[in-house]
């Protein structure tokens, strides 16, 4: 028997449980891990609170998409996307459900090599982030020389996005808190503080304006200011602001009404990610880790807004 964090109903994160749980024996194409770390995403809160939906025979929920960990049994057939998983691999699994618990038993085509330059913490934070920004990257066609805006690059998915579009040769202005500025200067973008006033601060930096924005946030000022500053609706891409998309006609991504989903981009993604992470091109930069009891603080503090960085659960 393992331990996992299981919510009896949807609600706020005071209804979860960390209770005895069975992991069945992987099956043919599946293996089982040992989980050493498990990635908290704003998603996890969304789908305890049932804002993606509620169906009771669900019940109860297991949350986590994201873990690291060491494959502890493998079944018949057990090959991944980067090739075959054995007894004892360091591997991240991405998408997987259920990765709040201390051992998992997923499909191996959801697990990956975990490079040694990544630690657990890092490799169960790079994923859910990290494909999101590469599918805004792809969306608004991000290229060398384009200036762009990234809104929330002091978040798991705008820092992902800062780091790669400066990758590609784009220059950067990202939006944060006053906290985060630094942090945000130090991944390469300019920074500049959110609230009133905005679209002025950016324009002093971008005074033609702005080739594309990509929108972590959703707010009405991150919406208005990228349509202010960028002419070409194609390149405003938001993972957030569903309705203001539809309504002003620019793209949006994920899983709200009228999204691309972008499946088949985002798993195409992961190995790119990983390697890149891994010769230390790319940073995941994690603000705190809780133990896996923990969940419910790990959810709250992520609730907050301004984690500063991923949330990593400890089993
Ligand atoms: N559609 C999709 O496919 C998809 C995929 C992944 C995530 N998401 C969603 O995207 C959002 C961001 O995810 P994440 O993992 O990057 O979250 P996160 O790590 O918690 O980052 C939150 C970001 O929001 C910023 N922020 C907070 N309040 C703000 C405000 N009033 N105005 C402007 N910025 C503000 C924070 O800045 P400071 O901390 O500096 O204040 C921080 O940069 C979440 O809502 C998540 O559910 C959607």
């Amino acid at each position: 028997m393992s331990r996992a964090i299981v919510a009896p109903e949807y609600g706020e994160p005071d209804v979860l449980q960390f209770v005895e749980v069975g992991t069945p024996a992987p099956g043919e194409g599946e293996v089982t891990i040992a989980v050493r770390a498990a990635g908290v995403n704003p998603a996890d809160l969304k789908r305890l609170r049932g804002e993606f939906g509620r169906n009771e025979a669900s019940l109860p929920l297991r949350l986590g998409s994201e873990i690291a960990g060491v494959v502890t049994a493998v079944g018949a057939d057990a090959v991944g996307p980067a090739g075959p998983v054995a007894v004892g691999d360091e591997v991240i699994g991405f998408r997987v459900s259920g990765g709040y618990s201390e051992e998992v038993t997923v499909a191996a085509a959801s697990v990956l090599p975990k490079p040694a330059g990544l630690s657990f913490e890092q490799g169960a934070g790079l994923l859910a982030v990290g494909v999101t920004a590469e599918h805004l990257l792809q969306a608004a066609a991000v290229g060398a020389g384009d200036r762009v805006i990234v809104h929330g690059a002091s978040g798991g998915v705008g820092s992902i996005a800062v780091q790669l579009a400066l990758l590609q040769g784009a220059v950067v202005v990202g939006t944060a808190g006053k906290a985060h500025q630094e942090a945000v200067r130090a991944l390469g973008a300019t920074p500049v503080e959110y609230g009133p006033g905005l679209e002025a601060r950016i324009r002093a930096i971008f005074p033609g304006g702005a080739d594309a924005a990509l929108d972590t946030i959703g707010t009405d000022e991150a919406v208005d200011t990228s349509v202010a500053l960028v002419d070409d609706r194609r390149r405003i891409v938001t993972i957030n602001a569903f309705r203001r998309a539809a309504e002003l006609g620019f793209k949006s991504l994920g899983s709200g009404p009228g999204a691309d989903p972008g499946s088949a981009v985002r798993m195409a993604a992961r190995l790119p990610l990983i390697e890149l992470a891994g010769r230390g091109k790319l940073a995941v930069h994690v603000a705190r880790t809780f133990p896996l009891a923990q969940a419910a603080g790990a959810l709250e503090f992520v609730a907050s807004g301004h984690p500063g960085g991923k949330v990593i659960l400890l089993p």
